[in-house]
């Protein structure tokens, strides 16, 4: 084989391994079941047409965006690599090896995986039957720890402590332990019970409120994430931000996103409208699901774990060790491929 023909065989393997951008049985990771918008994408190949070309040193102006975007001072702004990025900057940035993470289990997978990163000690504190924090133990535990988190909404049971029940958790967490409020879903929480990022930084400097564009933005690919935290807070993190560590397809993604945000709102208008869908549907069917705000529904295990019962369906979805499964929200085609599944188990079970 020339060198020639080599390089094409392993572009072409490559690029058909790729994910497909629309998948209806690709209800494993929490994605965005639409692919980019039009103009995202055009953004985006102008961005790739100078990829020759380093992005910023620092990301300022992608941190000036964001930050007019959503209200808060460009200085009270970090960026990373997704969400995920953001949280291991901020252990990295604030933490000693051997310091103790407080987080519920089960929680999101990075959790555990970047506290290992990092060397620190992790102590769980496992939500109720209902997928629920229980917040008074989450706020005992991390009176001895330097890190604690709290995802709201929570992946992967998809509940959402109430602002008032968080506000009080924050009052009784010590002021040098450091808090991740994750609001990596936030964007699929109803208006009313979202918290004022700005403000609660402003009461609670120890908090670093973390959002991504993977999710309700669509733009897990691209890795782009960030944190808001108090002025002190935040310095102390830029001042560790990575040199050129954003990728130049971040600023015009985001900008694009910002100008089309009215249709990537009515795209997750669509997503929590079939979220609620799918729930009722469940919930007809008597297959109890936890209380959702994101984009995914939450099975706790039944009699029968829920692997088993999806194993031949296609479907992919992500298994817990205790038979739970959690189900990305997608098209009404992954709706009704799930519900065709529940309804051939419903018919086994009466059967037997
Ligand atoms: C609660 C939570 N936080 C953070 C992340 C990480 O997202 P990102 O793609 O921005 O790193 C996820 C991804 O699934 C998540 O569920």
């Amino acid at each position: 084989m020339t060198m020639a023909a080599q390089t094409n065989s392993i572009t072409a393997e490559i690029l058909g391994a790729l994910p497909q951008a629309v998948d209806p049985l690709a209800l494993s990771l929490n994605e965005n079941p639409f692919p980019p918008l039009r103009a995202v994408r055009k953004a985006l190949i102008k961005s790739i047409d100078a990829a020759n070309r380093y992005p910023e040193f620092l990301p300022q102006r992608l941190r000036r965006l964001i930050a007019d975007h959503i209200g808060v001072p460009e200085e009270q702004l970090v960026l990373g690599a997704g969400a995920t990025g953001v949280v291991m900057h901020v252990l990295q940035a604030l933490t000693y090896s051997g310091d103790i993470i407080v987080m519920a289990e089960p929680t999101f997978d990075g959790y555990p995986i970047i506290a290992s990163i990092a060397r620190l000690i992790p102590v769980t504190v496992p939500l109720d039957k209902h997928g629920h924090h229980n917040l008074d133990a989450l706020a005992d535990a991390a009176a001895a720890a330097r890190v604690v988190v709290l995802c709201r909404p929570h992946n992967p049971t998809g509940t959402m402590e109430p602002a008032p029940e968080v506000m009080r958790f924050l009052r009784r967490v010590p002021p040098d332990t450091i808090v991740v409020l994750d609001e990596a879903y936030v964007e699929f929480a109803a208006a009313e019970q979202r918290i004022n990022a700005a403000a609660l930084v402003t009461r609670f400097p120890n908090v670093v409120v973390v959002r991504t564009f993977s999710k309700a933005y669509g733009l897990a690919g691209l890795r782009i994430g960030y944190g808001i935290g108090s002025a002190e807070l935040t310095k102390a993190l830029w001042t560790k931000q990575l040199p050129f560590g954003i990728a130049s397809t971040a600023l015009l993604a985001v900008a694009a996103s910002y100008a089309a945000e009215s249709e990537l709102l009515k795209r997750v208008r669509l997503i929590t409208a079939e979220r609620r869908y799918l729930q009722k549907q469940l919930s007809a069917m008597g297959i109890y699901s936890t209380d959702a705000h994101a984009n995914f529904v939450y099975l706790p295990s039944r009699d029968r774990p829920w692997r088993e019962v999806l194993a031949d369906s296609g479907l992919q979805v992500r298994h817990y060790s205790d038979g739970g499964a959690r189900i990305t929200i997608g098209s009404r085609t992954s709706s009704l491929a799930v519900l065709s599944v529940m309804k051939k188990m419903l018919r086994e079970t009466t059967r037997c």
